[in-house]
């Protein structure tokens, strides 16, 4: 057996060195065969380094408040045309329970940046989830302070999203006026400093990148060593600047999750909802080329409707149970199975709070492996 994974590591290894020029060789590929044959090899891997299961958490909208005035999203504060929300504390504590009720073991709380809710109000929030639903708490609530983040994490929250969005320093700085590029790095680099499993991730096609910039963002995730990428197309909403700017592709995005995962390999990669906002069975493909999470919507029906980051976003008629039996068959459908548990990171097995780790699958300290 462990000869069997010796060799099959090799392989990895081999696959797994990629350059910046063999990136945008594979981002600039449109060869039907040769794209179909990375997407096979970044599911190999992630057979290799995940296995068959296909982890859940169920997200929560709590309000879609946001201070900031990001050029693609439609919760920047200049869009008058939203109808702004916010969820009472006992409001999302209750969504909390539904998810828990769901067999959901994570929960991700994500809103726009607001400042209406006071740090020591989530704090109890989180404590309170913790302690009554026993969940995996992973918060998407934007950039905060050291001492914010060491108060959420000392209050139980074990993970943080946070994407970068993209490694370009001056597209961040064109689409994201607010923030830098160094301040966004540097909150990561907090997070990790703080004992978070943290997420980031890109999207894929915002009007000015390219294909290099994409290659760049690919080698920043392995560079950060993340615990779990997102991966997302643009998609250009009416009531931003970015209005009438062209769609972000399918395939290219199909094309940086497989490249992510071929390069990380074990880190968590979630089928995002906006992959299956462009298509139909987008999130069934992700799963297909290297994604191993899924993230429904565990957000009350009447609110869904509101969180309109990008329009046509899917399931905003359906309820939290809708949506949980929706992800069960589509993910049988393809001959895996959902797994119910806290789905803690691979990367750091003896230091995560939880403890569910999968002890049978090779990970970076029994193979390791350097990347060029
Ligand atoms: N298209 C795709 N993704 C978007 N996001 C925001 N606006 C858009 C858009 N127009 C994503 C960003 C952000 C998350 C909240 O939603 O990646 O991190
Ligand atoms: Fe606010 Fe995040 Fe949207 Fe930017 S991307 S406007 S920070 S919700
Ligand atoms: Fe919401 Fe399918 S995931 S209806």
């Amino acid at each position: 057996m462990a000869e069997q994974l010796r060799s099959r590591d090799g392989q990895q290894e081999k696959r797994q060195r990629f350059t910046k020029v063999e990136l945008v060789e594979w981002l600039n590929e449109h060869n039907p065969d040769k794209v179909s044959s990375l997407f096979q090899e970044a599911d190999h891997v992630r057979k290799f380094y995940m296995g068959g299961e296909v982890h859940i958490r169920g997200i929560i909208e709590f309000s879609n408040h946001c201070r900031k005035d990001c050029l693609y999203c439609g919760l920047r504060k200049s869009n008058d045309q939203l109808v702004r929300y916010r969820m009472g504390l006992e409001e999302i504590f209750q969504a909390a329970q539904e998810a828990r009720r769901l067999d959901f073991r994570t929960v991700v709380l994500q809103s726009g940046e607001d400042p209406a809710y006071s740090v020591g109000d989530l704090c109890i929030l989180v404590k309170r989830m913790k302690k009554e639903l026993n969940l995996a708490i992973t918060l998407g609530i934007g950039e905060r302070s050291f001492e914010e983040y060491k108060k959420f994490k000392d209050a139980g929250a074990d993970r943080y999203l946070l994407k970068f969005e993209t490694s370009s320093p001056s597209l961040f700085k064109r689409l994201k006026p607010d923030s830098t590029y160094a301040e966004r790095l540097r909150c990561l680099e907090w997070l990790k400093e703080l004992g978070y499993q943290v997420g980031s991730g890109n999207i894929v096609g915002l009007p000015g990148q390219t294909s290099e910039s994409l290659a760049e963002d690919i080698l920043l995730f392995k560079a950060l060593d993340l615990d779990m990428i997102g991966i997302g197309p643009f998609i250009p909403h009416p009531n931003t600047p970015l209005a009438g700017t062209p769609l972000g592709d399918l395939e290219q995005t199909l094309k940086v999750i497989a490249l992510a995962r071929m390069v990380t390999r074990n880190t968590h990669i979630p089928a995002t909802t906006a992959v299956g906002t462009i298509d139909p069975a987008g999130r069934q493909k992700a799963l297909q080329c290297g994604a191993n999470v899924i993230m429904p919507n565990a957000t009350p029906k009447e609110f869904r409707k509101h969180y309109q980051i990008y329009p046509n976003k899917i399931c905003l008629d359906e309820s939290p149970q809708n949506c949980r039996f929706c992800i069960e068959a589509m993910v049988t459908s393809l001959g895996r199975k959902i797994v119910s548990g806290f789905g803690d990171t691979l990367k750091h097995p003896h230091s995560g709070p939880l403890g569910d780790r999968k002890s049978h699958l090779p990970r970076e300290d029994i193979f390791p492996i350097k990347i060029v």
